[in-house]
């Protein structure tokens, strides 16, 4: 089997790992190895170059005795992408031009490819918003650079929108082999070759918005990004006794503004999941704070997610609350909006952990999958890593962002479905 993996949608700490994982597991179950650049941007516009070869095994300083058909010269080592770090003092000739992957999106890879990669953050293989595999041209496109390299597996690490993609891609799939095989692309040896794509989905998001996994590859660490920050802001709201309004990420999910008031104490949280019930939010969270500014604390800290709103579904933003804080308990207030700090730096140990488990876990769904078998999404439940129908995972998340009442489902449903290429 060849297996390509490639990132999609906003990046979180862990992916990294989770395209490790699968090389690795790939390579030590006989199947060749591909990543794809830039999410499904990368898959539209394929190769248009010829690999580079040079001197490199990817099995250098590898322990493991891996089978001789991998001990290929022709991989890429210490794979460049950009600024990427990937290229190490002393480890191959950065200087050569060759090395370069400009016109080269979907690239076989080796053991070593991937050495170094579990505690890095963000997507060293790029993800990337793809209009163009929106659209049929463009999947189409992908089909015939996928069957160009001999790819028939894909491992998809991304949120909701990208698994939805994945599954479209793979259903649409024999379609498209027909259509490249009517338009000379292909000959019958590859219609019979490619009848059927194989997929599987990793759940890269730092939302933790997925239903049927409790928890998704990213959201930990933004967790502890979150959890640092509001200690930082701790010392100085106590020191003048100030109130901070801090909004959090996670798009229409309270998962991290909710972990997080938890895990720091904060004084009111505001989530889309759960609005204020009363008539007034503004009541409700003064007559809190008061409270606990009445039995002598000194700071008070209230987290609003990105996407909360009141009862009526009104957006409730980070500014209003300040408003409030100041005009009607009369705090000396401010704002922190955390924004990508959340999403960026090192992997967690869990971020490391749980991106191995499912990678490995992918591989095995992939080597099982059948034309018949749903595409699966690898989650975790009850601290063991499960296969999910993707479907059935993407379908119950809708479902739950309606029943908390998302203003705009549809608008939401766009966005996500925008994460396609992202
Ligand atoms: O889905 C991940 C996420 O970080 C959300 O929490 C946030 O709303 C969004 O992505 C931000 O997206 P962008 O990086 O495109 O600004």
């Amino acid at each position: 089997m060849k297996i390509a993996v490639l990132t999609s949608g906003g990046d979180s700490a862990g992916m990294n790992a989770a395209v490790r994982a699968v090389v690795k597991m790939g390579i030590l179950r006989g199947c060749e190895t591909w990543v794809v650049r830039e999410g499904y941007e990368g898959l539209v516009k394929g190769n248009t170059k010829a690999p580079d070869t040079h001197n490199y095994s990817t099995t250098q300083g590898n322990p493991i005795n891996l089978p001789e058909s991998l001990k290929d010269d022709t991989l890429v080592r210490n794979l460049r992408f950009g600024d990427g770090p990937l290229l190490r003092d002393g480890e191959g000739d950065t200087s050569d031009a060759s090395h370069s992957l400009k016109g080269r999106y979907i690239i076989r890879v080796g053991w070593d490819d991937v050495r170094g990669w579990m505690g890095e953050g963000g997507t060293f293989i790029g993800t990337a918003r793809s209009t163009t595999f929106r659209t049929t041209e463009g999947r189409l496109a992908a089909a015939r650079n996928l069957i160009k390299e001999g790819i028939d597996a894909l491992v998809v690490c991304g949120g909701d929108g990208s698994l939805t993609g994945a599954d479209k891609f793979r259903s649409e799939w024999p379609d498209h082999v027909k259509t490249l095989r009517a338009n000379g692309d292909i000959g019958d040896e590859e219609v019979e070759k490619y009848g059927h794509l194989k997929i599987v989905g990793l759940v890269g998001s730092i939302d933790n918005d997925m239903a049927l996994t409790d928890m998704t590859i990213g959201a930990p660490t933004a967790l502890h990004r979150i959890c640092e920050a509001i200690d930082n802001i701790n010392t100085t709201a106590a020191s003048h006794s100030r109130a901070f309004v801090v909004e959090v990420m996670g798009r229409h999910c309270g998962w991290l503004a909710l972990v997080a008031g938890i895990s720091s104490g904060a004084d009111f949280i505001f989530i889309p999941e759960r609005p204020p019930s009363g008539d007034s939010w503004e009541e409700e969270m003064c007559a809190t704070i008061k409270a606990h500014r009445n039995v002598g604390k000194r700071k008070t800290i209230v987290i609003v997610a990105e996407g909360a709103h009141d009862k009526n579904l009104n957006p409730i933003r980070a500014d209003d609350v300040k408003k409030v804080l100041a005009e009607n308990l009369g705090l000396d207030t401010r704002v922190t909006t955390l924004g990508h700090v959340q999403r960026g730096g090192r992997p967690c140990a869990w971020d490391r952990i749980l991106p191995t488990l499912q990678g490995v876990e992918a591989v095995e769904v992939l080597l099982t999958a059948t034309q018949d078998t749903p595409s699966y999404v690898i989650g975790i439940s009850e601290n063991k890593v499960t296969r999910v129908p993707l479907m059935e995972a993407v379908l119950k998340t809708q479902e739950a962002a309606k029943a908390i009442g998302e203003k705009d489902f549809e608008k939401a449903m766009s966005l996500r479905d925008s994460e396609f290429g992202e």
